[in-house]
C-alpha cells in the first residue's frame, strides 16, 4: 500500500484540486512557448537549444501543432530570433513578453471590430484570454485586487458580445459600452505591466507585473511547471508486492513500515518547488515500480525520468549538466545495492537522505524518519515469475525460443572481452553483479574525459520498465539486444537475436504487473486501507509524544482528504471523509499544544469511527 487516499479518490472522481493530479488544459502555442521560456530561462546553465525550439517548433502541452513564431508579427518574431541568436536572456524575456501582450491587445481589438458581425467576437476573445493565461498567475500572486478586477472584465467581455440568436430567435445586440470598458480594464493593465519601452532587468524570469516588480515588494509566486509537464500518477496501477504481506503480516502492526509508507507519499519531506508542486517519492517511483509518464519539459529528455540534479528543484546542488536519468524500478531493492544508476552509494539509507536533502531541498530527516523510509522501501519485492526458479534458471514454463536464448546468454563472446551476458547479469544473483562498467552507453562528460560507469541493472521485472539503459535511450528489449549485437560485434543472426530477446522477456516477466480491481476490491477500498494504515502509526507516535512526526502525518493526510471530499461525486461518502480529516486535524492541534490527553481522546474517536465504517464496507 502506498498511494495516498486522495490520489486514489482522484482516480475514481477526476477533479481539479491537487497540483499533482490535474492534467493541464492545452495552452495556446505562444502562451506555451512563453511559459517554457520562463521555466527554461531560470535553469542553469541556460538551455539555449531548448529555448530556441520552444519558439521554432511545436511544444508539448500546446493546443495546436504549430510553432509559436508562426503566430507572432514579423517585428515580434525578429526580436525573439535576435535574442535567441545573441543568447541574451533579458532580451528574450522582453521580446517574448512583448509578443504575448501585443497579441492580447491585437485580439481584443479584433474582437471589438467583430462585435455584431456574423463571425462574432467570441473567437477573438477566446484567443486573447488564452494568451492572457501566460500572465494570469503572476498577477494573482502579486496583485490580488487587479487580478479580481481583470477576472470580472473577462466575464463582462464574454457576456456583452450579444447573440445572433437561433433561427432568428433570441437576437441580442452587443453592449458596446460595457465591452469597451471591460476591454480597457484589461488592455490598460497589460500595457502598463507587460508592454513596456523599457523593462527592469530580472534575475529570475517570472510573469509578475512590472509595476509590482519595480516596487520591490516580495512576491510569493507559487512553483509552476511549464506546459507539457506530467507529474500525475500514470493510469496503470503497478502491483506492489511487499515482503511482510507475503509473510502474512499486516502493515498496521508494523508502525515503522507504515510510517515510512506515509513518508514515501508525503511532499512534506521535501522543500522548495517539489513540496509546492506536491511531488513525492511515489510520483516517480510509482508503487515500487516506475511512473513511465513522468515528464517535465527542460528537465526530462523523454517520459519516465529527468535530470535529478538540476537547478529547478535545488539550486544549491545543481551540477550544471543536463543529464537525464531514467527512473529505476525499486522492486527487490534490498538485493540491488549499490544505489544510483552509477552505483555510487552503497548505503540505501544515505541515498534516501541525499534524495531528500540534496535533490529536493528538504530538511535534514530525523533518524526515525530515515529508519521508517528504509524499513518500508526494503519491503519492495520483485513480482513473482514462475518462468524462472530460485537460481534464475528457466523453468518448463518458458518457451523454446527463450531456452535457446538462455544458452546464448551464457555464451562467451570475444566482443564482450570473453564474457557472457550472464557474467554481469548473474542469474543466481537476480541478474546483476553489484558492479559498475563502462559498456559504452555514455559519452565522456567532456572530450577526452572518462565516461561514467553504470551499475549492471537487474533484469527481473524488466518487461515493465521501458525504456532502457541509464538514460532511457533504447525503447525496447529487442533494441537492447540489437545494440549489444552491433556495438559488441556479437555476430548474432536474426533468429538468435529473437531468441535472446525471448529469453530476457521470460526472465523479465512478472505475474499480474498491474493491479486489477474486482468485486469488493475497489480503488476506494484500497485507498481507505491506505489512509487508515497511515493513521495507525499514531498508535506509536502518540505514546512517544512525537509532536513533530504527528504534525507531518496530519499535514500530509488531512488537507488533501478534506480538499478532495469537497469535490467528490460520491455524495454519500463525503461526510465520512470530512469527519475523518477533522478528527485527524484535532489530533494534530492537540499534540502541537502538548495536550496529550485530548490528542489520545481524538485518536480513540477516530478508531471507533473507523471500525464502524470498516464494518459497513466489508
Ligand atoms: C522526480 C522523480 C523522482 C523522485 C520524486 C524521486 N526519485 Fe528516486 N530516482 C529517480 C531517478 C531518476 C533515479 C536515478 C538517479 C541516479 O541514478 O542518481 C532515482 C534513484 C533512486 C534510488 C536508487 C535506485 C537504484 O536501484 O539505484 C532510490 C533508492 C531512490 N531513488 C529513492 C527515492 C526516494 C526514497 C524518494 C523520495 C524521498 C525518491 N527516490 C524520489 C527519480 C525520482
Ligand atoms: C560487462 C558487464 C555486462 C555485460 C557482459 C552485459 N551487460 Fe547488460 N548491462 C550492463 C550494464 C552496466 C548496463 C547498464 C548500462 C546503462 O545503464 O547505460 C546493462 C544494461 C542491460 C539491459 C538494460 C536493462 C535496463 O533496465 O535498462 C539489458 C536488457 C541488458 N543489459 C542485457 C544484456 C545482454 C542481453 C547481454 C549480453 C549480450 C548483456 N547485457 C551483457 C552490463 C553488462
Amino acid at each position: 500500500m502506498k498511494h495516498l487516499f486522495f490520489s486514489l479518490i482522484l482516480c475514481l472522481f477526476p477533479i481539479a484540486v491537487n497540483a499533482t493530479a490535474i492534467e493541464q488544459a492545452p495552452w495556446e502555442p505562444r502562451a506555451a512557448a512563453y511559459r517554457l521560456t520562463l521555466f527554461l530561462g531560470n535553469l542553469n546553465p541556460t538551455p539555449w537549444d531548448k529555448l530556441e525550439s520552444s519558439w521554432t517548433a511545436p511544444v508539448p502541452g500546446s493546443a495546436l501543432p504549430v510553432s509559436a513564431l508562426s503566430r507572432v508579427t514579423e517585428v515580434e518574431s525578429a526580436d525573439i530570433r535576435e535574442a535567441l541568436r545573441t543568447k541574451d536572456r533579458q532580451a528574450l524575456f522582453e521580446a517574448s513578453t512583448t509578443a504575448i501582450s501585443g497579441g492580447i491587445l491585437r485580439h481584443l481589438d479584433a474582437a471589438e471590430t467583430a462585435l455584431g458581425t456574423s463571425s462574432g467576437a467570441e473567437p477573438e476573445i477566446a484567443i486573447a484570454e488564452a494568451l492572457f493565461r501566460a500572465f494570469e498567475d503572476g498577477i494573482a500572486a502579486a496583485d490580488a485586487s487587479a487580478a479580481k478586477e481583470i477576472g470580472r472584465a473577462w466575464l463582462v467581455l464574454n457576456s456583452s458580445v450579444g447573440s445572433a440568436g437561433l433561427l432568428g430567435n433570441g437576437i441580442e445586440d452587443p453592449n458596446t459600452i460595457a465591452f469597451a470598458e471591460a476591454k480597457s480594464t484589461i488592455s490598460d493593465y497589460v500595457e502598463q505591466n507587460y508592454l513596456l519601452a523599457e523593462f527592469t532587468p530580472r534575475s529570475k524570469l517570472t510573469p509578475i507585473p512590472e509595476s509590482i516588480f519595480v516596487s520591490g515588494v516580495q512576491v510569493d509566486l507559487p512553483a509552476t511547471l511549464p506546459p507539457g509537464s506530467d507529474i500525475a500518477d500514470q493510469r496503470e496501477f503497478p502491483r506492489l508486492v511487499l515482503q511482510f504481506e507475503e509473510a502474512g503480516e499486516d502493515e498496521a502492526n508494523l508502525p515503522l513500515v507504515a510510517y515510512g509508507d506515509m513518508l514515501f507519499d508525503s511532499p512534506e519531506i521535501f522543500g522548495g518547488p517539489a513540496q509546492e508542486l506536491g511531488i513525492t517519492c511515489s510520483t516517480c517511483h510509482n508503487r515500487s515500480d516506475v511512473n513511465r509518464d513522468f515528464f517535465i519539459p527542460g528537465l526530462s529528455h523523454r517520459p519516465g525520468g529527468m535530470d535529478v540534479d538540476s537547478a529547478f528543484f535545488n539550486p544549491m546542488f545543481n551540477d550544471r549538466t543536463d543529464d537525464h536519468l531514467d527512473t529505476p524500478s525499486m522492486r527487490g531493492i534490498r538485493f540491488t545495492a549499490p544505489y544510483g544508476r552509477d552505483g555510487r552509494e552503497p548505503s540505501l539509507r544515505r541515498f534516501v537522505r541525499n534524495v531528500i536533502v540534496t535533490e529536493f531541498a528538504g530538511k535534514e530527516p530525523t533518524p526515525f524518519q530515515l529508519d521508517a523510509m528504509v524499513a518500508y522501501i526494503r519491503q519492495f519485492d520483485f513480482l513473482p515469475n514462475p518462468k524462472i526458479d530460485r537460481a534464475g534458471l528457466l523453468t518448463d514454463l518458458a518457451s523454446d525460443a527463450a531456452k535457446r536464448g538462455e544458452v546464448l546468454f551464457n555464451t562467451k563472446f570475444a566482443g564482450l572481452d570473453d564474457k557472457s551476458c550472464a557474467s554481469c547479469h548473474t542469474p543466481s544473483r537476480h541478474f546483476r553483479d553489484g558492479k559498475t562498467y563502462d559498456i559504452g552507453t555514455a559519452e565522456p562528460p567532456f572530450p577526452g574525459g572518462t565516461p561514467t560507469a553504470f551499475e549492471t541493472p537487474t533484469l527481473r521485472n524488466v518487461n515493465f520498465t521501458a525504456p532502457y539503459m541509464h538514460d532511457g535511450s533504447l525503447p525496447t528489449l529487442a533494441s537492447v539486444v540489437d545494440w549489444f549485437d552491433s556495438t559488441k560485434n556479437l555476430g548474432l543472426n536474426a533468429d538468435q537475436r529473437a531468441d535472446l530477446t525471448a529469453y530476457i522477456l521470460a526472465v523479465g516477466d512478472g505475474e499480474e504487473p498491474y493491479q486489477h480491481f474486482e468485486g469488493t476490491d475497489s480503488v476506494f477500498r484500497l485507498s481507505w486501507e491506505e489512509l487508515t494504515t497511515f493513521a495507525s502509526t499514531l498508535d506509536t507516535l502518540l505514546p512517544a509524544q512525537d509532536a513533530e512526526n504527528i504534525a507531518l502525518l496530519v499535514a500530509t493526510v488531512a488537507p488533501d482528504l478534506a480538499a478532495d471530499a469537497s469535490a467528490m461525486t460520491n455524495q454519500a461518502a463525503k461526510p465520512d471523509v470530512y469527519e475523518f480529516a477533522a478528527i485527524l486535524r484535532a489530533v494534530g492541534v492537540a499534540s502541537a499544544a502538548g495536550d496529550w490527553h485530548e490528542a489520545n481522546r481524538q485518536w480513540n474517536a477516530f478508531k471507533i469511527r473507523q471500525a464502524e465504517i470498516d464494518e459497513r464496507m466489508f
